[in-house]
């Protein structure tokens, strides 16, 4: 079967209901023969709790930040070795909505890359185009500056063992996912632009993101170089993130690349 990584951003949603009947619904899922390819990233508040119930499957914990120190009088953070020690495999950097609110920058995002990676952790680094970008064709510039930006602090060998999210920002919690073959372009594009810098690196898996839904999962999942999804709004419903899921596992599991 193809990589792939299918992750659930909760943001700042859920309960201690939620999460009990979001994962009685997921015990459909333990019967599919996947391999540690769903990721559920909850607030941190609840990290713990979730790690209890999915311990024993094959979904695994990723967190949606960390602070950029170990530990010390830094009030209201979280630290690397904190999430890892309580079961957080994957966390997700750089996504727009803490790029925007939390005023977050490249050298910050750069910063936190290297502690996951310091600590074996594997980070989902979010790039994409806000809309004034798109009509300015300027997609491929503002990915280019994004990936750049992180290569002239960590060096090209950062992609290896990271995932990359391409989520184009107006795609994001609109409803107006991105055109699934435009999105293939660039995919394609971002594994040129990083094989080129660093032909040694091939394996990155490059994942979509905005307004993935059961209806147009398959769409996206299609695609050669789209290796998983990021999935906002639709993975706080079990039913729907369950169907996603299902979705990506028939067509990966055909393109046994
Ligand atoms: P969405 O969010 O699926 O609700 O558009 C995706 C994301 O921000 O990761």
């Amino acid at each position: 079967m193809k990589k792939f990584l299918i992750v659930a951003n909760w943001k700042l949603h859920g309960s201690i209901n939620m999460i009990s009947n979001f994962f009685e619904y997921m015990k459909l899922y333990t019967s599919m023969d996947l391999e540690q390819n769903i990721v559920i990233a909850p607030p941190t508040v609840y990290l713990e709790r979730i790690y209890k119930k999915i311990e024993k499957t094959n979904i695994v914990l990723g967190a949606q930040n960390v602070d950029i120190n170990i530990e010390g009088s830094f009030t209201g953070e979280t630290s690397i070795s904190m999430l890892k020690e309580i079961g957080v495999r994957y966390v997700i950097v750089g996504h727009s909505e803490r790029r925007l609110w939390h005023h977050e920058n490249s050298e910050l995002i750069a910063k936190k890359i290297y502690l996951i990676k310091k600590f074996n952790l594997i980070p989902i680094l979010c790039i994409g185009e806000t809309k004034e970008d798109k009509k300015n064709n300027a997609t491929k510039k503002t990915i280019i500056k994004q990936l750049n930006d992180i290569i002239a602090v960590l060096g090209s060998s950062v992609f290896q063992n990271i995932v990359i999210a391409y989520e184009p920002i107006w795609a994001i919690g609109t409803g107006l996912a991105s055109d699934p073959k435009t999105t293939q372009l660039i995919h394609e594009f971002i594994k040129n632009y990083i094989r080129t810098y660093d032909s040694s690196i091939s394996n990155v898996l490059v994942q979509y993101g905005g307004s993935v839904n059961p209806k147009n999962a398959k769409l996206f999942i299609s695609q050669p170089d789209i290796d998983g999804l990021l999935v906002g709004s639709a993975s706080l419903n079990p039913k729907e993130f369950l169907k996603i899921i299902q979705i990506a596992y028939n067509i990966y599991k055909s393109k046994n690349i």
